[in-house]
């Protein structure tokens, strides 16, 4: 778990700022959806954090430290991002180069790909090779997720299953996460707490707490946030 504050943040890529004063706080193991239109600034917003993009004024803090010193948080892009020449065994000893041959069986077991770390990426189905990268994440740092978009394009049952472990995985890592998503069903089953984003400079237009922990809520009651959350991103 750890705790995520951006002060002030202000960036722009030439033309108006992308953000302009931005303050925000994620607290220790809370879920965070980042919801908001195609452009409107969430993956500049975790690269932040990750400390990928430094170029900005303001502060990005983890744990207190400067998010380009803080240790790499765990990072899922929307595309796998599995480098095709290596295993999957390979792939995930980037992010935890000592991992011992078990620990890596029980690390793939848990999502649901026991046995296939002898395998190239290419020999993989896209959901698949999710998973791989949801489980390289988690072993980057299981203190802080960052989930840009970690769904987009899986169909209808692929979704329901990576939502679900998703879900899981954040339960029992009890991970501080922040997850970009134009989806509300995303937001409704994962996170504590919504924040929607709007507009140039970005503003906060809404910063919803979601009622439940996201892993005790029933089928009912995602279904119910999912919906006022769709009528909320009109703001
Ligand atoms: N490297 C870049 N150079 C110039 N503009 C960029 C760059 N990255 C992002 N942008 C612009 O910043 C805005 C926010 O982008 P992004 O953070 O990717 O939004 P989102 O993830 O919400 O779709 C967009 O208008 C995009 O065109
Ligand atoms: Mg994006």
């Amino acid at each position: 778990m750890a705790r995520v504050t951006l002060k002030t943040l202000t960036k722009a890529f030439g033309g108006a700022p992308l953000y302009a004063g931005l303050d925000l706080e994620v607290g220790n193991g809370e879920v965070v959806a980042l919801m908001g239109r195609s452009g409107v600034g969430k993956s500049t917003l975790l690269r932040i954090l990750a400390g990928i993009d430094r170029d900005y004024e303001g502060s990005a803090t983890i744990e207190g430290v400067a998010a380009a010193q803080a240790p790499a948080p765990g990072f899922m892009f929307q595309d796998a991002r599995l480098l095709p020449w290596l295993t999957v065994a390979q792939n995930l000893r980037l992010a935890r180069p000592a991992l011992s041959d078990e620990d890596l069986e029980t690390r793939l077991a848990a999502v649901g790909l026991g046995g296939t770390s002898t395998r190239f990426p290419g020999q993989l189905s896209g959901g698949m090779q999710r998973r791989v990268a949801l489980a390289r994440a988690v072993l980057a740092n299981p203190r802080l997720l960052l989930l840009d978009e970690p769904f987009a394009s899986l169909d209808q049952a692929l979704l329901e299953e990576m939502l679900a472990l998703v879900g899981r995985t954040l339960a029992e890592t009890h991970a501080t996460a922040v997850i970009a998503t134009h989806r509300s069903v995303e937001a409704a089953s994962l996170a504590h707490r919504v924040l929607m984003l709007s507009g140039r400079p970005v503003a906060i237009a809404a910063d919803i707490r979601l009622a439940g922990e996201p892993g005790a809520r029933s089928r009912a009651e995602v279904d119910a946030i999912t919906l006022s959350l769709s009528k909320d991103e009109g703001v």
